[in-house]
C-alpha cells in the first residue's frame, strides 16, 4: 500500500484516544450492573485483577503487534509467515465489533433520550419513586428507543464518515477530562448520602454467596471490554503509533485510568442505591434509574443531568466510532469497496441489526426470547460478545504475540522507552502461558468442559 500511515500527534493524543476508546458505556453503564448482579466486592476485585494481570499485558501486545506491522487487525495476523488460520482471531474482533455496536447505540440511544429529558426538565418535580418508571417506561416504547438507536448510529456515521482519528484524538481529550470531574462531583455527593456505608461495604467486602467461579469469565470478559481488547482495535491504535514511545507505560497509565473510573461510577451509583431502597442488582437500567436520583436532590439538577448524560453520550461515540471504524477497514480491503460505501454499509447493518435490542423489552420481537434463555435479545448479544468472542479473540492474541510472531523484532518493540530485561520475561511469560492458560480454563470451565466451581 502506497499511502503513508497517518500516526497520532502526540503520546498525550493516543493515550487520550485509548482512554476514549476504553471508557465508555462499558464502565458507566454495564460495570455497576454487572457488580451488582454477581455480589458486589468479590467480583469487582476479580475484575481489578483481571485487568492488571490479563488486560493490560494483553493490551501491550496488541499495541505491540500493531506498531510492529503497521497494519490493522488482519494485516497484523498475516504478518507471520504462514500465518493462515490465525486470521480467525481478526474475523472474531471484527464480528464482534459489529454486535457490541447493534447493541451499544441502544443503550447510547436511550442516553440521547435523557439528555433531551434533562434539557425539558421532564423529571423535574417527579415524586421520587416515580424516577424508576421513566427507564421502564421508555425501554418498553419500542418505536422510541428504535429512533434514538437510529439517531447515534446516524451520528456516529457521520463521524466515521469524516474521518476518525484527528476527531477522535481531539475530542477524547476533552470529553475524559470533563467526564472527570464531573464524576468527582457527583462522587463527593454520595459521600454524603446515608447509603454510604452499606455502599462501601457492598463494593469492598467479599460476598461468596453471589459470586459463583463462572463469574470470572464475566469478570475477564468486562477487563476486555472495557479496555477494548480483542477487536483490533488497540492493534489500529498501536499502528498509528509513532515508533519510539514507551507502550508499557502508556498501557499501564490506561489501565489505571480504567480502574479509578470505574470505581469512581461504582463508589457513585451503589450509595445511590442503598440510600433510596433500590435493588443492587437492577439490570440494564441501572445507570438511568439511580443517577436521577441523585439529580433530583442537587442544586443545579437539571444542569448536572444534562452535562452527564451528554457526557455519557460523549463517551458512548468516542468508544463506538472505532468499532464501526474497524468493520469498514476491513470491508473496503477485502470487498474493494469505497469508504462511504462501507461506512453507510455497516452503519445500515448495526442499525437493522441492532433493533432487536431496541425491542428487547417491549416483547414485540422473538416473544419466547427470554422465556428460552432466561435474559432477554440484548443481554443475549452482550453476553455472546463479552463473555465468548471477546475472551476468544482475546486467547488468539495472546497466542499469536507470545508463539507465532518473531521474538527479537517483538522483543526490540517492547524494550523501547527502556524497560527492564526482567519485565520483558515477565510480561513475554504473561503472554505464552499464564494468560492462555487462565483464559482457556475459564472458557472450559464456563463451557462446562471443566468443572472447577464449587457452587456452580
Ligand atoms: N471499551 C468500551 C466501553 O467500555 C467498549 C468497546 C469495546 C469499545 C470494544 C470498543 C471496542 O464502553
Amino acid at each position: 500500500m502506497s499511502q503513508v500511515r497517518e500516526h497520532w500527534s502526540s503520546r498525550l493524543g493516543f493515550i487520550m484516544a485509548a482512554i476514549g476508546s476504553a471508557i465508555g458505556l462499558g464502565i458507566l453503564w454495564k460495570f455497576p450492573y454487572v457488580v451488582g448482579q454477581n455480589g458486589g466486592g468479590l467480583f469487582l476485585f476479580t475484575y481489578l485483577f483481571a485487568v492488571a494481570l490479563i488486560g493490560v499485558p494483553l493490551f501491550i501486545g496488541e499495541i505491540l503487534l500493531g506498531r510492529m506491522t503497521q497494519s490493522a487487525a488482519i494485516g497484523a495476523f498475516s504478518h507471520e509467515e504462514a500465518s493462515g488460520s490465525w486470521k480467525v482471531g481478526a474475523f472474531l474482533g471484527i464480528a464482534s465489533s459489529f454486535l457490541i455496536m447493534s447493541f451499544y447505540s441502544v443503550i447510547a440511544g436511550w442516553g440521547l433520550s435523557y439528555v433531551v429529558m434533562s434539557l425539558t426538565g421532564f423529571y423535574q418535580g417527579l415524586a421520587l419513586d416515580q424516577i424508576p418508571l421513566i427507564y421502564e417506561k421508555l425501554s418498553k416504547s419500542g418505536g422510541i428507543t428504535v429512533m434514538w438507536h437510529f439517531l447515534f448510529t446516524a451520528i456516529c456515521m457521520g463521524i466515521v464518515f469524516a474521518g476518525v482519528r484527528k476527531g477522535i484524538e481531539y475530542w477524547s481529550q476533552i470529553m475524559v477530562k470533563i467526564l472527570l470531574v464531573l464524576l468527582l462531583i457527583l462522587f463527593s455527593y454520595s459521600l454524603t448520602l446515608k447509603g454510604l456505608h452499606q455502599a462501601v461495604q457492598f463494593v469492598f467486602y467479599p460476598n461468596w454467596d453471589k459470586f459463583k467461579v463462572s463469574s470470572m469469565l464475566e469478570a475477564l470478559g468486562l477487563a476486555f471490554f472495557t479496555l477494548s481488547l480483542g477487536q483490533g482495535i488497540m492493534i489500529s491504535y498501536g499502528s498509528y503509533m509513532k515508533g519510539k514511545e514507551n507502550v508499557v507505560k502508556t498501557s499501564a497509565i490506561v489501565g489505571l485510568s480504567v480502574i479509578t473510573v470505574a470505581f469512581l461510577a461504582a463508589l457513585t451509583i451503589f450509595p445511590v442505591v442503598f440510600s433510596f431502597d433500590l435493588s443492587p442488582d437492577a439490570g440494564l437500567g441501572m445507570v438511568f434509574q439511580t443517577l436521577p436520583f441523585l439529580f433530583a436532590q442537587l442544586p443545579g439538577s437539571l444542569v448536572l443531568s444534562t452535562i452527564f448524560f451528554s457526557l455519557f453520550v460523549f463517551t458512548a461515540i468516542t468508544s463506538a466510532v472505532p468499532l464501526i471504524e474497524v468493520c469498514a477497514t476491513n470491508l473496503m480491503e477485502k470487498a474493494g469497496l469505497d469508504r462511504h460505501k462501507a461506512v453507510v454499509l455497516v452503519s445500515a447493518g448495526t442499525f437493522l441489526f441492532g433493533i432487536p435490542s431496541a425491542l428487547a423489552q417491549t416483547g414485540w420481537v422473538f416473544p419466547m426470547w427470554e422465556k428460552i434463555f432466561g435474559i432477554n435479545f440484548l443481554e443475549t448479544m452482550d453476553r455472546l460478545v463479552s463473555v465468548w468472542l471477546i475472551p476468544l479473540a482475546g486467547l488468539i492474541t495472546s497466542l499469536y504475540v507470545g508463539w507465532k510472531v518473531d521474538r527479537r523484532e517483538l522483543r526490540e518493540q517492547f524494550m523501547r522507552g527502556h524497560q527492564s530485561d526482567a519485565l520483558w520475561s515477565i510480561w513475554y511469560g504473561f503472554m505464552r502461558y499464564v494468560i492462555p492458560v487462565i483464559v482457556f480454563c475459564i472458557i472450559l470451565q464456563k463451557s462446562g468442559i471443566l468443572d472447577l466451581s464449587m457452587q456452580g
